[in-house]
């Protein structure tokens, strides 16, 4: 794991953006693994300002809601057509996001499992985290081999997204998210945080043990993975001056 520490939540953002524009740069027909929430609209908005070219890329979105329409304000298409692809020159047939009205949902997620594996493997997954240590909606105690499937979420984390639904009453309890095992296959994983909120889940996730209880930890297994983050979400990591040292001694043809 690269963890990579800025001051604030816009400095670590160019990191993530460098490194999402280097791929798409030297590989025009790159699969992107793309999240949601708040934390990658910042990363979505610098990308968009960069005019890349992204006629060729195709994506797969890491979750959504169960029962929700799709041009629900809350679902997870209408967040990434609102923040991202209405924006660039994407082509619609290379977009997969699951979907959370299929009427066979085991039967969807195999689906999805294959539309990956067919489009060759996820190039470079991004990733957000939960408070909890969930990534996708891989709630703590998922299965570290899990693939796609539909999952209940926690409480807690019901209670972190009633912000985007006015009350947790709201927030639908089901969803389908790609599971850890699929995760694990991606070339390469990009998680970013920000805040002191995720302190703890970082810090568990990056020098904790690798537990089904936190699940980012099952990262610290996968070959290449780069942790963005700002100095709040690395408040709690023991050696984030050993990060921080790495970070600055990085050989030129490493840096981004
Ligand atoms: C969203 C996703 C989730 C979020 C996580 C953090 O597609 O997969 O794991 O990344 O819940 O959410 P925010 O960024 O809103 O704090």
């Amino acid at each position: 794991m690269e963890i990579i520490i800025h001051s604030s939540p816009e400095t670590s953002t160019q990191v993530a953006a460098r490194i999402v524009a280097r791929l798409l740069r030297e590989k025009p027909a790159a699969v992107l693994g793309l999240a949601t929430g708040s934390t990658p609209l910042r990363l979505y908005r610098v990308l968009i300002n960069m005019e890349l070219d992204w006629s060729m890329v195709t994506t797969f979105n890491l979750d959504e809601y169960i029962g929700l329409p799709p041009d629900h304000p809350q679902s997870y298409h209408t967040f990434m057509w609102e923040n991202l692809f209405s924006h660039i020159n994407i082509d619609k047939e290379n977009i997969h996001i699951p979907d959370g009205n299929a009427k066979d949902i085991p039967e969807f997620c195999g689906k999805y499992e294959k539309q990956i594996r067919a489009a060759g493997g996820i190039d470079l997954q991004l990733l957000g985290i939960g408070t909890d240590g969930h990534i996708g909606f891989n709630e703590p105690t998922s299965s570290l081999a899990s693939r796609t499937r539909i999952k209940t979420l926690t409480q807690k984390t019901c209670r972190d997204n009633a912000r985007f639904f006015g009350s947790e009453q709201e927030v639908p309890k089901h969803v389908i998210t790609m599971g850890i095992g699929t995760i694990m296959e991606a070339h390469m994983n990009l998680l970013m945080a920000f805040g002191e909120n995720k302190a703890t889940a970082i810090a568990e996730a990056v020098e904790g043990p690798v537990t089904s209880i936190n699940p980012a930890s099952v990262l610290q297994m996968h070959p290449l993975v780069k942790v963005c983050i700002d100095e709040p979400a690395a408040s709690r990591l023991k050696r984030a001056d050993y990060y921080r040292w790495v970070y600055e001694n990085k050989p030129a043809w490493q840096t981004f």
